[in-house]
């Protein structure tokens, strides 16, 4: 029998920016398959997504459409064609509610009026789908975490009729349970015949729900492979052409002296009441989940949100630290990398050296306020070069880099300031399996040199391996707080529930 034929095929594609992204690229993808995308960050899989998807036009290439010539103009022109793509980096307008976001471009109306509570209900409809019933479609999605954005923006793009879907990252700011709903929409596409194209850095996934896996290394098409009998690290190894060094233990040290106490911290809405240290030389994870209160307890602790109540205690004082706002933290020797980068203020048009040092002038002028620009340069090459920053150099512009390349920058950005109480929301969100061990390793040599470092993950297998301890929250307060050892996935699933069941007997 002969394979069916394409739904979508790509051949021949090239694209370059400053320098070739995209090298005489073949892609297909079938009716009723799921097509998994994979490759190290900046290796192209989101430039040939948005090119099947009309945001952005190949320098050369033929693309077919159930066996017609396709070359989408736009992105309205690609999905009056049938194809869908849902954005790696999200997309929602703050200022819209949750329901205008979903419905923007086909709001229901009657003689010209807005149906309002037509929107509602099928806002709600569409929302169920991932899991959202409980969400007001009248919210801003402004004061939506990026979980439930992202999920929203998935729902969008579930929400309307099509023959391809193109998913860039969808899970990066999901947990399990959410992603298994997700999963589970993902197969009735399926069955329904929509040809979906599914880019990852969780390569699990992959396995799970990708029939076909196709990877890009630097720009090439190296392999196209039927997930079924491939293995994790056959996968990695076409990814990045070597194997990996060995997985991260974390091999705990006796803990130095405190560098932080949080004494009943309160922030509403999520976050009721918390108090832990955290020594010097130590990696204690937030593990819960998503709602639990994790991210805002770190917002809470920068001074990023306002705390309603609880004090701060720094580097073993018994006296309260007051920190108003983040920048008075910064100024107490504390770091935090949120988990939503965009919110990070990378300066997108800036080169990557600014974004990596514009923020601690101060550091690097220490004669008379003088800039010494050779110091800043070789501090920006010192943390990019550890980082393994993708790029054509440092002072190339931070809007052109992969999004994976963008988080890394933060991350410089913040190792680059010498905090040594540093608060790490998500680190590794978005960034590709062998980048992913280069930041693990770099948080392990950090705390042997004696910083504290608080670290959520969504990746309980990344805090199993790299954390000193585990602090577990439940419905805004720690649930259970794990030594090295003394922890199971069970025991953690079971504190991260614990709260939530009080409430249903209470
Ligand atoms: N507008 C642009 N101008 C210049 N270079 C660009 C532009 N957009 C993308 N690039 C470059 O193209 C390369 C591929 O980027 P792309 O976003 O496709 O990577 P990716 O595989 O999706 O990576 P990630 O896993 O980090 O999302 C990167 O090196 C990036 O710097
Ligand atoms: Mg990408």
């Amino acid at each position: 029998m002969s394979p069916p034929a394409p739904l979508l095929a790509v051949s021949g594609l090239w694209k370059s920016y400053a320098a070739p992204v995209l090298l005489e690229v073949g892609f297909d993808l079938r009716a009723g398959e799921v097509h998994a995308l994979v490759g190290e960050n900046g290796a192209g899989k989101s430039t040939l997504a948005r090119i099947m998807a009309g945001l952005t036009t190949a320098d050369a290439g033929h693309l077919t459409l159930r066996g017609q010539p396709y070359a989408p103009r736009s992105k309205a022109d690609a999905e009056r064609h049938g194809v869908r793509m849902v954005m790696q980096e999200l997309n929602l307008i703050g200022n819209l509610t949750v329901a205008e976001s979903i419905f923007i471009e086909r709001l229901p109306h009657r003689w010209g009026w807005i149906d309002y509570a037509r929107l509602e209900r099928d806002t709600r409809a569409v929302l169920a789908r991932v899991g959202l019933a409980e969400l007001d479609p009248g919210r801003l999605v402004k004061t939506l975490g990026v979980g439930q954005q992202q999920l929203v923006e998935i729902a969008a793009g579930l929400s309307r009729q099509c023959d391809v879907l193109i998913l860039d990252e969808p899970t990066a700011a999901l947990t399990d349970p959410e992603i298994e709903r997700l999963f589970a929409q993902i197969a009735q596409l399926k069955a329904a015949g929509t040809g979906i194209v599914y880019i990852s850095h969780r390569l699990e996934e992959i396995q799970q729900i990708g029939d076909r896996v196709s990877v890009l290394r630097d720009g090439r098409m190296v392999a196209t492979r039927a997930t079924a009998g491939l293995t994790l690290e056959a996968m990695v190894r076409l990814m990045v052409g070597r194997d990996l060094g060995e997985v991260i233990h974390r091999v705990s040290r006796p803990p130095g002296p405190v560098a932080l106490r949080v004494e009943g911290l309160r922030c509403k809405p999520l976050v009721q009441d918390v108090s832990f240290s955290l020594h010097q030389g130590e990696i204690l994870g937030f593990a819960g989940l998503m709602g639990s209160g994790r991210t805002e307890t770190m917002r809470a602790i920068f001074a990023a949100d306002r705390p309603e109540a609880g004090a701060l205690f720094l580097r073993g004082s018994d006296r309260p630290t007051r920190v108003r706002s983040p920048r008075e933290a910064v100024r107490h020797g504390l770091a935090l990398l949120t988990e939503n980068r965009k919110e990070q203020g990378l300066w997108l048009p800036l080169p990557i050296r600014a974004n990596v040092t514009l923020m601690c002038l101060q550091q690097l002028s220490r004669f008379g306020g003088w800039l010494q620009p050779g110091l800043e340069l070789d501090q920006a090459r010192h943390w990019t070069g550890k980082l393994a920053v993708r790029s054509a150099g440092l002072e190339q512009a931070v809007r052109e880099l992969s999004g994976g390349n963008q988080q890394k920058v933060v991350i410089a950005r913040w190792l680059f300031r010498n905090c040594d109480i540093l608060i790490f929301d998500e680190p590794t969100r978005g960034i590709d399996v062998g980048a992913k061990f280069e930041i693990y390793r770099l948080l392990n040599d950090l705390a042997n040199q004696g910083k504290a470092i608080l670290m959520v993950s969504s990746d309980l297998k990344e805090l199993l391996g790299l954390c000193d301890r585990i602090a577990v929250m439940s419905a805004g307060r720690i649930a259970a707080v794990f030594a090295r050892g003394e922890w199971t996935q069970d025991n953690i699933m079971t504190a991260a529930l614990s709260g939530y069941l009080k409430e249903t007997v209470a």
